[in-house]
């Protein structure tokens, strides 16, 4: 192991948890309970002053502004600071720089898919693609296991564009059948790919299986057996947003099975995550093993997001700035009806509307839809409603300005996520681990994957280094 560098992400990730600290209250607040709870006061006093000053528009106008261009954002003022704190301790910041791996621009297209696919898919495999090619190569690994491999358009890609023997592997079957169906149409307007076929036989193979992948998998005896030729494959493991507790499955098999020599692993639903430490699961139930925390470093610690925190963390702030998205009215009635609620049933009523009320247009509106699923008297008169609308307006904006404030955390807990699980690679002997920025932020935002090649020490070859 080396000790040093696994010491720089440790000193990292304690940044980020030491940052996040004084803030836990708010990421694991539920914006339902906004105004019941009174959760202005946990902002700062002197960011709730500054915030009170500015109309919504104004301060929207400053978060956006943040979010779009952060590296240039400049703001002399506690908002300002708060903000800059935020961005200094996010993967995309420089301060991170020396954890990521080189960058590399790709242009590879790939044509044969673009009438199937999403423009966001589009851009996912032309990128990972050319990402998990170069792994491939300098690992020398000759077969890609694609964990979670979905509709296939990865091993899709990988065989047909770059001639690589890829096992894809997805617990659901309809995936399963629905990656070979793909497969076979862009296989039969592939031309480069029929001409080579035609001229030297089939040059790569492409296997799509149906398993449930658990940390006990033998990855080796899956490569042989689905894609024969020979026994000893030496494999690149890949997940395209390898939802939850897979990302961490991922991993330790990657450190476990010495017949993986590389592995790029981008994970997302971070709200799937189980954690070991999380007081309100009972692990018992749970049927995962749990993905958080992974690094030694944060299970001393007994170390615990919780869901809001996991939740939050899945928010895409590029996204959002992008296309300057404000918090949608509907949170806001969702908070109005819990004060309501609170005042029909008590402090501790907790029940729930989940999405049903979402393509309400009003709050009365609203409020009727949240009476009918609860099949609850909500003692909804025009006049109560117009009553409560005009108490609680003056909780609109107020509320707004939060949900930025808690926005720009997202991505420091989304560092935290992913910082435990590079500096667990590091603390397994993986020296040659690093976060690597697969896609663009606002395209596709779980944009930053973890990738790793294991060196001759830990039992890997002798490959031709890019990373
Ligand atoms: C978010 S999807 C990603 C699909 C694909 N990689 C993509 O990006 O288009 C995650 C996939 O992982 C599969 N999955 C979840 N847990 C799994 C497990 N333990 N073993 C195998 N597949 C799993 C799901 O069925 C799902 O297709």
């Amino acid at each position: 192991m080396n000790e040093k560098r696994t010491r720089v992400v440790q000193e990292k990730l304690h940044q980020v948890k030491e940052f996040l600290e004084p803030w836990r209250p708010l990421v694991n607040a539920h914006m339902t309970n906004f105004i019941s709870q009174n959760y202005w006061v946990l902002l700062p006093e002197g960011v709730r002053t500054e915030a009170l000053l500015l109309s919504n528009h104004e301060l929207h106008d400053i978060f956006w502004n943040w979010g779009s261009n952060p590296e240039k954002f400049q703001l002399p003022s506690q908002i300002g600071k708060f903000l800059i704190d935020c961005w200094n301790l996010t993967l995309a910041s420089n301060y991170m720089n020396d954890l990521k791996a080189g960058h590399q621009e790709y242009n590879g297209l790939f044509k044969g898919q673009a009438k199937c696919m999403s423009p966001k898919k589009l851009h996912e495999i032309n990128s990972l693609k050319e990402v998990v090619s170069c792994l491939c190569e300098s690992s020398d690994a000759d077969c890609v296991v694609d964990v979670g491999g979905g509709k296939g358009y990865l091993g899709t890609s990988l065989v047909l564009d770059k001639n690589i023997n890829v096992l894809s592997i997805d617990s659901k079957p309809i995936n399963t059948k629905g990656a070979l169906h793909i497969f076979r149409s862009i296989e039969a307007s592939f031309t480069s790919y029929k001409d080579a076929c035609t001229e030297n036989g089939p040059k790569s193979l492409y296997r799509q299986i149906t398993a449930f992948v658990t940390p006990e998998t033998s990855l080796r005896s899956l490569a042989s057996e689905h894609l024969g030729t020979k026994s000893d494959y030496k494999i690149c493991l890949t997940g395209l947003h390898v939802c939850g507790d897979l990302a961490s499955t991922c991993i330790e098999l990657f450190c476990k099975n010495s017949d993986v020599l590389s592995m790029c692993n981008i994970g997302c639903c971070y709200n799937l995550l189980t954690e070991k430490f999380e007081s309100d699961i009972k692990l018992e139930e749970s049927v995962n093993i749990p993905g958080f925390p992974m690094s030694k470093y944060l299970t001393d610690q007994c170390y615990f997001l919780g869901r809001n925190a996991r939740m939050l963390a899945c928010q895409s702030l590029d996204r959002i700035c992008d296309e300057k998205r404000m918090m949608k009215p509907n949170l806001f009635w969702r908070a109005v009806l819990q004060v309501h609620l609170e005042r029909l049933f008590g402090p501790e009523c907790d029940l729930t509307v989940g999405r049903r009320c979402s393509k309400a247009t009003s709050l009365m509106d609203y409020l009727l839809i949240a009476q009918k699923y609860l099949k609850k008297d909500l003692q909804l008169t025009e006049e109560k409603v117009k009553e409560l609308a005009e108490e609680m307006h003056m909780f609109y904006d107020s509320m707004a300005k939060f949900y930025c404030f808690r926005l720009a955390l997202a991505p420091v807990v989304e560092t935290l996520i992913i910082l435990d699980k590079l500096l667990y690679l590091h603390e397994q002997g993986v020296d040659r681990a690093y976060i690597y920025k697969v896609f663009d932020a606002v395209q596709s935002p779980r944009c930053h994957g973890l990738i790793a090649v294991k060196t001759p020490e830990y039992g890997g070859e002798q490959g031709q280094s890019k990373w």
